[in-house]
């Protein structure tokens, strides 16, 4: 009997990709480059069909066709090695997929030079981790739809289901559901900073233990916040350290590491003109974090504020706290979604931003209890300019910013680093002023190097001779 799909590269991502595809019956061939990783897998296999080969000619040929092969390969140059290696023996009407974190502009290099002989290229934008990979992760495939058609079949099955409904849904045309993906990440960074802030906050300010901060969070995930982060975050506040006992946070370096996908994120919204201060700040933190040995070194040398202040009234700040962070959520995530309208936009892509919304709900990393909401925004008015002016998170953004104020002011006084909760309130007010300083470098502009203006009142360009 053939195989229905194959799968490439069996790190732990592909080969719970492979476990996950024939728990849902398929039938999975599956190959790797080296071998050893290949008898890992078969190793653990409990009765699951998959089958392995040993050579890439015996791979393909045991698919059935027009084949499907599946690649979990690094992204980057072993992409293109391992499409090198299958293509002279793939047919025309075959399709590959890839399920890492490709740059999207590789992806449509690849989709390209694919198409041109015949063989069909989605790039499948995967989110979840391990434990998604082999339970339901959260797909975002770009490409041809015909291509996709073809595809969903099992990347419906595979995928996380919220209510039914499989967080897999066709994203656009070409390097479209990396770009998602991408951008997703550019969220994740966000997210993830904007919760440590809030930590350090009630850490610090607040004074407030590991496991009253993990209680916090664990309130926290019941209610409007809800979210994959914030409940891991509580787990991982939990947590003691096996060698001496103390919360496993305390005992972990701070000093965060990163594999790109934010990085592009950033790069893209800048080289596009498209506002992403939140998530760039969420970059530069990990930057600034891998500094150690310089920060402790200026940390004898510069000093921060006095702490004058009165102590704070513990439960009133607690839910400043969870205002601070609810309304930097959103501003990260009206960014990230910006983006995605921006940059279809400008490549003519027609994202679906209402069902990238309905994707996100489970399976991903950044699955939240109100893409449910972000999604109905986009479901009531689909060219809606910025989440921050939708009805609902308007109101609430308008009734929450005074947290976010007090929180940002307060911490900022006390001496605490602050990146994305203060970039979250600097763009809600940029976002909200209909007058911004901006004539002044307009003036400038035209001062120096007469760049010119145009006027409030009167239409045209002019130039002062100042
Ligand atoms: C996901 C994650 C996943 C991975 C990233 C982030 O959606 O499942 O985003 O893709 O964790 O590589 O990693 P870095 O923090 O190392 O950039």
């Amino acid at each position: 009997m053939l195989n229905t799909i194959g799968v490439i590269g069996l790190g732990v991502m592909g080969s719970n990709i492979a476990l996950n595809m024939a728990n849902k019956g398929e039938e999975v061939a599956v190959y790797n480059y080296t071998r050893d990783l290949t008898d890992q897998l078969v190793a653990k296999l409990d009765g699951q069909s998959i089958h392995p080969y040993y050579e890439v000619q015996d791979f393909v040929q045991s698919l059935e066709t027009p084949r499907q092969i599946f690649l979990m390969v690094t992204a980057g140059k072993p992409i293109d090695s391992v499409i090198q290696a299958i293509l002279p023996h793939l047919e025309s009407g075959d399709i590959i997929m890839d399920g890492g974190n490709s740059h999207y502009t590789d992806t449509e290099r690849r989709y390209d030079e694919l198409k041109s002989k015949g063989i069909g290229y989605l790039g499948v934008g995967i989110s979840g981790g391990e434990v998604g990979a082999l339970n339901g992760p959260s797909i975002m495939p770009g490409g041809d739809k015909i291509v996709y058609e073809k595809a969903a079949p099992v990347l419906t099955k595979i995928a996380a289901h919220v209510n039914g409904d499989p967080c897999c849904t066709y994203i656009g045309p070409k390097g479209a559901g990396h770009f998602v993906k991408m951008v997703h990440n550019g969220i994740e960074y966000a997210d993830m900073q904007l919760i440590a802030e809030a930590y350090t906050f009630l850490r610090e300010k607040l004074e407030l233990s590991v496991e009253e901060i993990a209680g916090i969070f664990e309130t926290w995930n019941e209610g409007e916040l809800k979210s994959y982060l914030i409940e891991i975050t509580a787990e991982i506040l939990r947590k003691k350290d096996e060698i001496t006992g103390l919360p496993l946070i305390d005992v972990i370096l701070d000093k965060a590491g990163q594999k790109g996908t934010g990085k592009w994120t950033s790069i893209q919204a800048i080289d596009n003109g498209i506002p992403a201060s939140i998530i760039t700040e969420s970059l530069f933190a990990r930057y600034i974090s891998s500094l150690k040995e310089e920060r402790v070194h200026a940390e004898s040398i510069l000093s921060g504020p006095k702490n004058v202040q009165q102590p704070l009234d513990k439960n009133e700040w607690i839910d400043y706290i969870r205002q601070a962070l609810y309304i930097g959520k959103v501003c990260a995530y009206a960014q990230g979604f910006t983006q995605y309208k921006m940059t279809s936009e400008l490549l003519d892509w027609n994202l679906p931003l209402k069902d990238i919304a309905l994707i996100f709900r489970g399976g991903c990393i950044i699955r939240a209890e109100f893409l449910n909401v972000i999604s109905e925004a986009y479901h009531e008015q689909s060219d809606l300019a910025n989440l921050l002016i939708s009805p609902y998170f308007a109101e609430k953004v308008q009734d929450y910013q005074m947290g976010l104020r007090k929180v940002v002011c307060e911490g900022i006084n006390a001496g605490i680093s602050f990146p994305c909760l203060s970039a979250s309130l600097t763009y809600y007010d940029s976002y909200r002023a209909g007058r911004s300083s901006a004539n002044i470098l307009q003036a400038q502009r035209d001062y120096f190097g007469a760049h010119t203006y145009e006027r409030r009142d009167l239409a045209g360009v002019y130039h002062t001779n100042w």
